[in-house]
């Protein structure tokens, strides 16, 4: 395991890995309809939100994205998510913030493929693109949405560098992620070095962990049911079930799970 952990911690090796694992995952799941990666969020007392029937299943999925998308205000905005998976936060947001428009970005071309036939709604697109390199024009989104996705980049600095230049001035970074606790210092540090003033932050580990306690069964049982037996224990550990590494770690406080609002300079500021 050190060995592994060594070459993971290669940018290039995580990139590689990372390439090959999403869509591997979004072949095996395709007939699941699951539109969510993320380890989801639940508060105490619950957020009060007023979800489709259909929305149902995901609630705690859609709640991290709430939480996250909902700091600032995204109706008749452009809006840029970078890494947006199976689609179901951009579908969400696009139903309910009335954004002018919203473009989901993913490096993982089945799962572009997915999000294109799954999420056909107005005003909402999708196209295969890196997140370190942003395949669209300098000043040209009012938002950027970024969810548990960041720690796949081999160049976090180059993401943010990106998301600088695609942002209009004072346009906005909505973001939220994780890090094992000996790399938070460095993670701040490079949020600090971007061109993004903090505007806000909360540590919501707790309420990551409780999302996790309440996807477990299915989860559990959606890994064992799709993957072939010698991916079960990543499997599980990727859906962060209670018992497994990532899990675990959040739970010890070894890891922590982040959400911030960032804010590009405006132009008197630059
Ligand atoms: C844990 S999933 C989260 C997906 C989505 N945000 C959600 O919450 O459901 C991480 C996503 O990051 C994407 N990803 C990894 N590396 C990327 C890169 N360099 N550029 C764009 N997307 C990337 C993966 O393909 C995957 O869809």
């Amino acid at each position: 395991m050190p060995i592994f952990n060594h070459l993971f911690s290669f940018g290039p090796v995580r990139q590689f890995l990372w390439r090959c694992w999403y869509p591997n995952l979004t072949k095996r799941l395709q007939n699941q309809d699951i539109l969510f990666l993320n380890y989801a969020f639940q508060t105490v007392p619950s957020v009060n939100l007023t979800l489709d029937p259909a929305d149902e299943p995901n609630r705690t999925c859609i709640q991290l994205y709430h939480h996250v998308a909902t700091q600032i205000e995204l109706k008749q905005k452009t809006v840029l998510e970078i890494s947006c998976g199976h689609g179901g936060g951009a579908s969400w947001i696009c139903r309910t913030q009335n954004p002018a428009s919203y473009i989901g970005i993913d490096l993982n071309p089945l799962g572009i493929d997915f999000c294109q036939a799954r999420h056909p709604i107005k005003g909402l697109q999708f196209q295969r693109g890196d997140a370190q390199q942003l395949p669209f024009p300098e000043q040209s989104m009012d938002a950027v949405i970024n969810i548990e996705a960041s720690h796949c980049y081999p160049d976090f600095a180059g993401f943010l560098a990106e998301v600088v230049r695609v942002l209009k001035p004072g346009g906005h970074l909505l973001y939220a992620d994780f890090r094992f606790r000996e790399s938070e210092p460095e993670w701040e540090q490079t949020l600090e070095n971007s061109k993004l003033i903090l505007r806000a932050s909360h540590d919501i580990s707790a309420a990551v962990l409780r999302g996790m306690d309440i996807n477990a069964e299915r989860n559990q049982q959606l890994i064992r049911r799709c993957l072939p037996k010698p991916l079960h224990s990543l499997g599980l550990d990727f859906a962060g079930v209670p018992g497994s590494r990532i899990y675990e770690a959040l739970k010890e406080g070894q890891l922590s799970y982040r959400s911030w609002c960032l804010q590009r300079r405006d132009v008197e500021e630059i």
